[in-house]
């Protein structure tokens, strides 16, 4: 299938700025104002700073939305957590390049767990580093902030990353879909028309109207 569809942006909320003590009705939520899917942000205190969720929030989320679950797993030991996701009812695992584990390894291994593949990199990470492991993945994020928290300021220098990302799975014949986190907003996206999938945490949850929010980001494509 292919993923250069100029008419709208696939949009994945990352419920990293839900409201937790809501958050089967925040997904209800987003699903109904037209949501692709939910972004799902794995934070291990290690690898970055903060501490979020893992394989029990996906276990619970699974069973209140049929959307498919995105999951950023930014955390140094991936490999230790694959199967627990697989079997919560993850769709997609993004691990990073930087991650201390054997990257593709873990990329197979979360294929054959029969899920999607994605990597990812931090801002300050070239983007040729992820270049061996795109015969991989089924997903590239582009990562437009330092991974860790909601909220924060877009990295334009980030984008540029995005059409070398792009060239290079058109070189491999690779359907993989570029999908770009952090700051993204519907000013923010213009510049990302080059990707299929925008996250977007504060520009989806913290807007009063979400259909309007999420609309916003899709027609960003155009
Ligand atoms: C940052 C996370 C993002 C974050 C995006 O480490 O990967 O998914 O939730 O939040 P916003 O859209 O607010 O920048
Ligand atoms: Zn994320």
């Amino acid at each position: 299938m292919s993923t250069q569809n100029s008419t709208a942006f696939l949009v994945a909320p990352s419920i990293l700025s839900a409201d937790f003590a809501h958050l089967a009705d925040q997904i209800h939520a987003v699903e109904i104002a037209g949501a692709d899917w939910v972004h799902v942000d794995v934070m291990d205190g290690h690898f970055v700073p903060n501490l979020t969720m893992g394989p029990p929030v996906v276990k619970s989320i699974r069973a209140v939305t049929k959307l498919p679950l995105d999951c950023h797993l930014m955390v140094d030991h991936p490999e230790r957590l694959l199967k627990p996701f697989a079997e919560a009812g993850a769709d997609r695992i993004t691990i990073h390049v930087e991650a201390s584990c054997d990257i593709s390894g873990c990329l197979k291994e979360i294929r054959n767990l029969g899920m999607k593949a994605g990597i990812t990199l931090r801002p300050a990470t070239p983007v040729e580093a992820i270049f061996p492991h795109l015969h991989l993945v089924d997903l590239v994020l582009i990562m437009t902030v330092n991974p860790g928290f909601g909220g924060q300021k877009f990295m334009p220098e980030q984008v540029a990353k995005i059409g070398r990302v792009r060239r290079e799975l058109t070189r491999l014949s690779s359907h993989a879909l570029i999908e770009v986190d952090g700051g993204v907003t519907p000013e923010t996206a213009v510049l990302l028309r080059e990707a299929d999938v925008l996250v977007a945490g504060t520009a989806v949850f913290k807007q009063k109207d979400l259909s309007r929010a999420i609309r916003a980001l899709k027609d960003a494509k155009a």
